[in-house]
């Protein structure tokens, strides 16, 4: 199944400020049992992962079965990618039985190669580089919770790795305050921050009580990222200092919540009583990866306009 007109979704900055909170209106819809439409019926999507993954898999999936649709997993053990498959023949190929792709895996550069053959629309689900439906289920889980984020900080504690760098293309597109405190070596990218740093204020700092106070959000990850397992040692040296405790929470706003894209590691970056605790949100920002991507998926593959 081709289609010429079809766009992806590989960034926040794909969608315009407009679009995207027009997204967060259908994907809030859905949350609260608003929306019964099926709009992917007799649609299939392809999820390939190159990664584990709990949330982004069973959020998907089940996603596309509520929206009518039916959706394939597809592991390297499974398919020719695995085999070194190019992925320009990957991306023709599926387009020719499936209505969209979702794809994790390392390199941000082979999402930009699938979705250039591909004539279906291609959804990030994470690479080294971003991880795009992750920050835009935060963006609605603040919504939910502190009633919308034009005018809060955010505070990005830890590295910074493709959930630091969505929440700059997200202070991009919104404007927030967004201050990112990271050990020196795991800065963002340059890039992004370059252009982000146009349109929002944002810190970058060493001290992250520096980052964390007065902060309305608090958001941390694990210190090793997938395909980092081989450095966890020297990354717990080197991020002495930066874990979520409640000491740290105590310099957030009083009504601050504490976010975590999970899965999470207790006692490094943050400590169950906070992860756990009174001002997590952490079951909500989970839930909300469902809402955002039905969302996401009904706009790109269904029909469904953004207005
Ligand atoms: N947060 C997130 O993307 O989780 P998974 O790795 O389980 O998909
Ligand atoms: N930064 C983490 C996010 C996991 C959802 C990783 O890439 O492993």
């Amino acid at each position: 199944m081709t289609d010429a007109t079809h766009r992806d979704f590989l960034a926040i900055p794909d969608f315009s400020r407009a679009e995207l909170l027009a997204l967060f209106d259908l994907a809030e819809r859905m949350r609260r049992g608003e929306y019964r439409k099926t709009p992917l019926g007799g649609k299939t999507l392809a999820m390939i992962f190159m990664k584990a993954s709990t949330r982004t898999r069973v959020s998907f999936e089940v996603g596309t079965y509520q929206l009518g649709g039916h959706a394939l997993f597809l592991s390297p053990r499974d398919v020719q990618l695995g085999r070194g498959e190019p992925i320009a023949d990957t991306a023709r190929v599926l387009s020719r039985y499936v209505d969209g792709i979702m794809i994790r895996t390392f390199a941000h550069q082979d999402v930009e190669e699938l979705a250039r053959y591909a004539s279906v629309p291609v959804i990030n689900g994470l690479t080294d580089m971003l991880h795009p439906c992750q920050i835009l289920a935060d963006l609605l889980t603040v919504r939910q919770h502190l009633g919308g984020f034009e005018g809060k900080t955010v505070a990005w504690i830890g590295d910074g790795n493709n959930m630091a760098n969505s929440w700059i293309n997200a202070a991009y597109r919104f404007g927030f305050d967004l201050r990112i405190a990271c050990p020196e070596g795991y800065e963002p990218a340059d890039h992004l921050l370059e252009r982000a740093r146009k349109e929002a204020n944002i810190v970058l700092t060493r001290d992250p009580k520096e980052a964390i106070q007065g902060a309305d959000v608090v958001n941390t990850d694990v210190w090793a990222s997938m395909g980092q397992e081989g450095e966890q040692k020297k990354r717990e040296r080197d991020f002495a200092g930066y874990t979520v405790d409640r000491g740290m929470m105590a310099r957030a706003s009083n009504d601050a919540i504490f976010l975590h894209c999970l899965p999470a590691h207790r006692g490094e970056e943050v400590t169950a009583d906070v992860i756990d605790g009174p001002q997590s949100r952490v079951w909500d920002e989970a839930e909300n990866r469902l809402h955002i991507q039905k969302a996401i998926m009904a706009v790109l593959m269904g029909g469904e306009t953004l207005t």
